[in-house]
């Protein structure tokens, strides 16, 4: 399937692009292969990875795990068979290290900062709270722009459970901070009191799941700590987030949306896409990717195929047209049921622009990989 416009040309100029959808879909690739065709184009770029397969990130040269920027080799990109008149700088998001900057650039002295940084709550933040993940997601996205040291930052998001969960995180995650939710647990008189179990049980589930992972006498102390040391901020938090939003929803931003050719990723992106547009965030594009295309040629009858390779002296020529045959009918109906599906989005979404990358036959996790990606999504 050809595509009908570039998706590199209608990002270029863009600060901030989103990729975002279902788990799996190819959200890392497409990523990686946006900020490759930004790049080749002269921008300086920066690409936040999340989870990239691992052959991915040793590609890229980020597979020390750090979430420092990693220059990409123009020559590997030359190699490529792609120009390279600007820079690629890829990292891999590291979410407790975002945290803890963030911590020491919000904490009011150094005293304080240790005692964030040692408490048992805060330790568990990024892996126990709802969307904290995405939280640092955006606020390293935040750094980067910051830094003035790129024209264009592309995102990649995490495996959310829902990929809607992206968008509420930056508030729920300010809403744990601020606390209401672990002032309950404490009661009148400093210890749990049993509205407060109530309460969580009830509506706090985000809150439970980091203190069911702490147990024993220092839990309380944790969280009066956690509490009293997050107290000074709390505003510096909640601006932050704000400022995000507002650079997210901002012309300076583009959301791309992935999704796969099947119902159950397609159901997400389209709910995606419908709730970024009534949010009014900058809708760029829909991927879809691993589209089987329709086999070429015409249809030989198995009989004649049959003949052909008898001619040719292959062994049982009419088992092997036949399956020639079966094999094509499968090609066909897997291809058909693809572009059903790319109506079925296109049909959900009032022809949203819709761009689709081929199923490849290797994994795109090589440079030359990302380079055959990035030629699609600029049209194909
Ligand atoms: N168009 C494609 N053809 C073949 N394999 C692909 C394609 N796009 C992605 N992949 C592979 O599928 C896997 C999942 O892709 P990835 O980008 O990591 O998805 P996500 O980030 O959404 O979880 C990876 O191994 C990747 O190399
Ligand atoms: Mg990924």
């Amino acid at each position: 399937m050809n595509n009908a416009f570039d998706l590199v040309e209608m990002l270029e100029g863009r600060r901030v692009v989103v990729v975002a959808g279902a788990g799996g879909v190819g959200k890392t690739t497409v990523s990686a292969a946006l900020a490759l065709g930004l790049a080749a184009r002269g921008a300086r770029v920066a690409v936040v990875t999340i989870d990239p397969a691992r052959r991915l990130a040793s590609a890229l040269g980020i597979d020390d795990l750090g979430d420092t920027p990693h220059r990409v080799d123009p020559a590997r990109v030359q190699a490529a068979g792609m120009r390279m008149e600007g820079t690629l700088d890829a990292l891999q998001l590291d979410p407790q290290a975002t945290f803890d900057r963030l911590v020491a650039r919000e904490a009011p002295d150094e005293a304080a900062r240790e005692k964030i940084l040692r408490n048992r709550i805060y330790r568990h933040l990024s892996t126990a709270v709802a969307g904290a993940q995405e939280f640092m997601a955006v606020e390293r996205l935040h750094e980067l722009v910051d830094s003035g040291h790129y024209d264009a930052v592309v995102l990649d998001t995490p495996p959310a459970r829902n990929a809607l969960d992206f968008l509420d995180a930056p508030e729920r995650m300010t809403r744990f901070v601020e606390g209401r939710g672990l002032r309950l647990l404490l009661g009148p008189r400093g210890g749990v009191g049993r509205t407060g179990w109530r309460a969580l049980q009830a509506g706090g589930h985000m809150v439970m799941s980091v203190v069911e992972r702490l147990t024993g006498a220092q839990l309380l102390t944790d969280i009066s700590e956690f509490l009293q040391s997050f107290d000074g901020m709390y505003e510096g938090f909640s601006e932050r987030a704000s400022a995000v939003r507002f650079l997210l929803a901002s012309d300076s931003s583009r959301f791309v949306v992935v999704t796969g050719p099947r119902p159950e990723p397609a159901g997400e992106a389209i709910a995606l896409w419908r709730r970024l547009r009534d949010d009014r965030y900058p809708l760029g594009a829909v991927v879809v990717n691993r589209v089987h295309p329709q086999p070429g040629g015409a249809d030989a009858p198995p009989a004649a195929l049959a003949a052909l390779l008898a001619d040719a002296g292959a062994p049982d020529p009419e088992g092997l047209a036949a399956r020639a045959a079966d094999a094509l009918a499968a090609a066909r109906a897997r291809s058909a049921a693809d572009r059903h599906e790319i109506r079925a989005i296109a049909g959900a979404l009032d022809a949203p622009p819709i761009t689709t990358v081929p199923a490849l036959d290797d994994d795109p996790v090589e440079v030359a990989g990302l380079a055959r990606v990035t030629r699609e999504l600029e049209g194909g």
